[in-house]
């Protein structure tokens, strides 16, 4: 097996220590890494192996204790290194280039009393240059640092795959709208090509949404009645109970549209309303998500009033880091068709926001009413039409409202629930975050999950006409009290269309 070494960048940050580390450890624990493994943190900090260790060490205690073992921590911990630096400089990129054939050769460690009898590193480094050896680049760092590697990497030949491969992953941001992210992967594309190219979205490694396709097309039930002649529209919500956190000064360059929707909420709308491709093969499964994107109608600026709300939080201009003057949204909701044949006629109400009423993500499936109502109800009472829940987090399931005759009543109905929880048929702890399963398939090679160029810049095409729109006022930007659902607009939005916002995932209907 040759050997593989992944590169961090920005191996001292946040990312590395909540979601990277704890997901590498994961992987270790259940003996899914590849043989002769090697995990290289680099960042500009100074530090040492053992440094990074320890550092390691406490990101694990402090957000997966549940999962620690003393020898998987053990035989872990010998595989992590740490390289400080300047990597966007030749200088950087050589040492680190050295590194990773000492690595790769496994003369880490016995090389330091090699290198004190002089020039052993060197020649190594050499010897090594003849093996095959595989390495996987995560830049974690933010955004201004992915083009300065890139390039360094590319120029002294540390991408090129003719001894193994080479992928990089590159973290969102990828861009802050249609032109700099497509300056971006131009950039990236002079010394990579597209299949090196891992861009990240984490929801599509989340478990459920990774499900949605699975409940879709593995089942007989629900697709036959998929489309525009059942379902009157869907809902996907993103609400979120914290605020911007330590993050205030990133958070109101970006705001929600570009933090949520240009991203998340699209690969989850394009989950929900894809065709099934004919193979699970990575590509089928990216253009499918791609034809959903391509026939969602935009949003011409002279219509952002009427398909569009957005909200800040009351508070928000006196988060660390915020603009006292701000005017950059943390609450949005749109209003977006897809023309096609599947769902020509049904609105797809995308909500997300911070600082509401609960942490939810959750799709609603809300079928058509009856066409017909036989039953004469009782004065004032009307039947709920029938929907499908998925509660993607957190109590992750699938719920289905339906309606019952209410016992010994004469004619009256009652919505009960239909529930699949994970926690009840799969253990509490069965779900994994979603970088391991990202991290492990950069490591296999399966792009399925991860952004393709075309993807992440039809997202913005999509996105920036309504940033444009929300910055020069249309429509008003509104505000919210902290704890709420977002402006009172945000029930009206879906009142004035005979609608209401339907919460099956545990959250209250409003
Ligand atoms: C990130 C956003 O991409 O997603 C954050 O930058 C947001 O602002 C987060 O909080 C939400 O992710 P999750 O997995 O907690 O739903």
């Amino acid at each position: 097996m040759d050997p593989t070494t992944l590169v961090i960048f920005g191996a001292s940050g946040d990312l590395t220590r909540r979601k990277l580390i704890p997901a590498l450890y994961e992987l270790h624990r259940k003996s899914r890494l590849p043989e002769r493994f090697r995990l290289l943190g680099a960042a500009r900090s100074p530090g040492s192996d053992d440094e990074f260790r320890r550092q390691a060490h406490r990101g694990l205690m402090e957000f997966v204790p549940q999962t620690y073992e003393t020898d998987s921590w053990n035989s872990f911990a010998g595989q992590l290194h740490y390289l400080d630096g300047d990597f966007t400089t030749p200088e950087g990129v050589e040492r680190l280039g050295a590194r990773l054939a000492e690595l790769a050769a496994g003369a880490d460690g016995a090389g330091s009393s090699e290198r004190s009898r002089g020039g052993g590193a060197a020649s190594r480094v050499r010897d090594a240059g003849e093996a095959r050896r595989n390495v996987l680049f995560y830049l974690a760092t933010p955004p201004q640092a992915y083009l300065g590697l890139v390039e360094g990497m590319g120029k002294a030949g540390l991408v090129d795959d003719h001894d193994g491969w080479r992928r990089v992953v590159i973290e969102k941001p990828f861009g802050s709208d249609l032109e700099t992210a497509h300056q971006l992967n131009a950039a990236l594309h002079r010394h990579l090509r597209e299949d090196q190219i891992y861009r990240i979205d984490h929801y599509l490694g989340k478990e459920t949404v990774q499900n949605v396709l699975f409940f879709r097309f593995g089942n007989s039930i629900f697709e036959p009645i998929w489309n525009r002649n059942y379902i009157d529209h869907i809902q996907i919500t993103v609400a979120e109970s914290v605020g911007v956190e330590h993050r205030g000064r990133f958070y109101d360059s970006v705001g929600v549209l570009r933090d949520v929707f240009q991203n998340h909420l699209l690969q989850l709308l394009a989950m929900v309303a894809m065709e099934p491709p004919a193979s699970f093969d990575p590509e089928a499964l990216r253009d499918e998500r791609q034809k959903v994107l391509q026939a969602v109608r935009p949003i011409p600026l002279a219509e952002a009033a009427q398909h569009t709300v957005h909200g800040q939080y009351d508070g928000y201009r006196r988060e660390e880091g915020v603009d006292p003057k701000s005017q950059t949204a943390t609450f949005g909701i749109l209003r977006l068709h897809i023309d096609n044949w599947r769902w020509q006629g049904v609105p797809f109400f995308l909500r997300s926001g911070k600082r509401l009423a609960a942490k939810t993500t959750q799709v609603t499936i809300q079928f058509k009413s009856v066409p017909h109502l036989m039953f004469p109800l009782p004065p004032g009472e009307a039947i709920r039409p029938n929907a499908l829940f998925l509660c993607l987090q957190p109590d992750e399931g699938i719920h289905l409202r339906f309606e019952v005759k209410v016992p010994d009543s004469l004619r009256r109905f009652r919505s009960v629930d239909m529930e699949f929880h994970y926690a009840e048929d799969f253990g509490p702890t069965a779900i994994p975050e979603a970088y391991e399963r990202l991290l492990l398939d950069a490591l296999n090679g399966d792009a399925s999950l991860y952004m393709r160029a075309d993807g992440i810049e039809l997202g913005w095409s999509l996105v920036d006409p309504i940033r444009r729109a929300w910055e020069s006022g249309t429509p008003d930007l509104q505000a919210y009290p902290a704890g709420s659902w977002g402006p009172p607009m945000a029930t009206a939005f879906l009142s004035t269309d005979g609608r209401s916002w339907a919460m099956g995932c545990g959250g209250t209907d409003e």
